[in-house]
C-alpha cells in the first residue's frame, strides 16, 4: 500500500538510510512545462537543518529525474525520480537494532514483518515524505494552471496557538516555525528552544486552506472528498488528528450557529459562511476547503526512555542522533503536498480536467 490515487497515482519507495528514496507518478498530464525551481523550494521547506527549530541532519535533497520528462516538459508517461540519501549516520541508531523505541514503528514493523531496516527508522522514517513533496509540487503546478491554490501554516505548537489566517505564502515563510502571527511565532520558537533544553518535545497543528476549488469534487460514498483528504493526511508520520471546517467544535455548537446559509449572487449560488469547510455530502461546494491536522510530540527525546528489547527484557533506551523537537514546521509542506495530490486526483475523477 505505497500508492495513493486513482487517476493521478503516486507510488512512494525507499528507506531512510538506503541508497535513495523516490517515487513514480502515473497520470501526470502531458505537455506541462515543469518549474524545477518551484519543486526545489518545496523540498527546501521540508529539508532537515533549515533552521535551529529543526533537526540538524543536513541532506542536499536533490531530485534526479529518471523518466517522464523531456526538454523540461512532461511526456504523459510515468514520471520517476529519486533523491539520494547522502547524510545517513546509521551508527547513531545501532542500539535500536535490538530494541524498540517507544511510540515509534520499531515494534510494530518487527511484529508484522519479522525483519526491519532499523537504520534511521528505515521505511517508517519521515525521510520518505520528501518524495511526497516532489509529487505534490508537480500536482500543484497542474492545479495552479486551473486557478487552484493550496496554503498551509502552523496554527499551534504545544500550548501556543493562533487564529490568524495568512493572506499569502510570504506571511507563512516570514517565520521559521511557519506561523503567520509573528508575536506567537516568537513564543513558539521559545517553546521549542525550552523543550530542547529540557530534553523534551512538542506537538502542534497544521492548518490548510485550498482556494479556487470548483463544485463537484468528491465521489460518494467511499470516495468522499473529506475521506480522501483525511486518509492522505493521516498517512503522514506523527499525524494523530484530522478535522475539516468546524470539525470537533461543531459537536458543541447549536445548529442555528453552524449552518452555512445559501445566497444567490450574480446568478451564482454561494454560502455566506463556511462552517462545513467547503465540503457537503462529500462533494466540494465551491467555497474554500479548510482543514486542520494535529501532530503528536516527537517520540525521540535526548533522555533515557523505558522500553523492551527483542529478547523481551525491560530496558532503558537512550537514542542518540539528530532529531526534530517538533515536526510541525517541516510538516507544513508535506500537508500541502498531500492536499495537492488528492485534489488533482479528485479533479481528474470529476471529469473537470
Ligand atoms: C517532517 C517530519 C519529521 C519528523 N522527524 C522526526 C524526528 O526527527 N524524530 C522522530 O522521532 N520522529 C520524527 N517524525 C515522526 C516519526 O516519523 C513518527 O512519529 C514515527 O515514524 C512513528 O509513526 P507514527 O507517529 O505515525 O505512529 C517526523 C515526522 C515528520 C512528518
Amino acid at each position: 500500500m505505497n500508492t495513493i490515487g486513482t487517476l493521478f497515482r503516486f507510488t512512494d519507495f525507499g528507506e531512510s538510510h538506503g541508497p535513495a528514496i523516490g517515487g513514480v507518478i502515473d497520470g501526470m498530464p502531458p505537455g506541462i512545462d515543469i518549474d524545477f525551481d518551484a519543486i526545489n523550494v518545496e523540498l527546501q521547506r521540508r529539508r532537515p537543518g533549515q533552521s535551529f527549530v529543526t533537526t540538524q541532519r543536513k541532506e542536499a535533497d536533490e531530485v534526479e529525474w529518471l523518466s517522464g520528462i523531456f526538454e523540461g516538459k512532461t511526456l504523459g508517461t510515468p514520471v520517476a525520480f529519486i533523491i539520494r540519501n547522502t547524510n545517513a549516520r546509521s551508527e547513531d541508531y545501532s542500539n535500536m537494532a535490538d530494541s524498540y523505541r517507544p511510540n515509534h514503528a520499531d515494534y510494530t514493523y518487527d511484529a508484522k514483518y519479522g525483519i526491519r531496516d532499523w537504520r534511521g527508522g528505515g521505511r517508517s522514517s519521515a525521510r520518505e515524505t520528501a518524495a511526497r513533496v516532489v509529487a505534490g509540487a508537480l500536482a500543484r503546478q497542474v492545479l495552479a494552471a486551473k486557478g487552484i491554490e493550496i496554503m498551509a501554516w502552523t496554527s499551534r505548537i504545544g500550548k501556543i496557538s493562533t487564529d490568524i489566517v495568512p493572506a499569502s505564502r510570504d506571511e507563512v515563510e516570514a517565520s521559521i516555525v511557519r506561523c503567520p502571527d509573528l508575536g506567537n511565532s516568537a513564543r513558539m520558537e521559545k517553546a521549542i528552544a525550552d523543550a530542547r533544553a529540557e530534553r523534551d518535545s512538542l506537538g502542534g497543528i497544521v492548518s490548510c486552506v485550498i482556494t479556487g476549488v470548483p463544485t463537484g469534487l468528491g465521489e460518494p460514498v467511499f470516495g468522499k472528498l473529506q475521506s480522501m483528504l483525511a486518509s492522505a493526511m493521516m498517512s503522514i508520520n506523527a499525524a494523530k488528528g484530522f478535522e475539516y471546517g468546524d470539525g470537533f467544535a461543531a459537536s458543541t455548537m447549536r445548529g442555528s450557529r453552524s449552518i452555512d446559509p445559501f445566497v444567490a449572487e450574480d446568478g451564482k449560488i454561494k454560502t455566506t459562511s463556511n462552517h462545513s469547510g467547503g465540503i457537503q455530502g462529500g462533494i466540494s461546494n465551491g467555497a474554500d476547503i479548510n482543514f486542520n491536522v494535529a501532530f503528536k510530540p516527537i517520540a525521540t527525546m535526548a533522555r533515557p526512555l523505558p522500553t523492551v528489547n527483542r529478547k523481551g527484557e525491560n530496558i532503558e533506551l537512550t537514542v542518540t542522533g539528530r532529531h526534530d523537537i517538533c515536526v510541525v514546521p517541516r510538516a507544513v509542506p508535506v500537508v500541502e503536498a498531500m492536499a495537492a495530490i488528492v485534489i488533482l486526483d479528485a479533479l481528474m475523477l470529476s471529469g473537470k480536467m
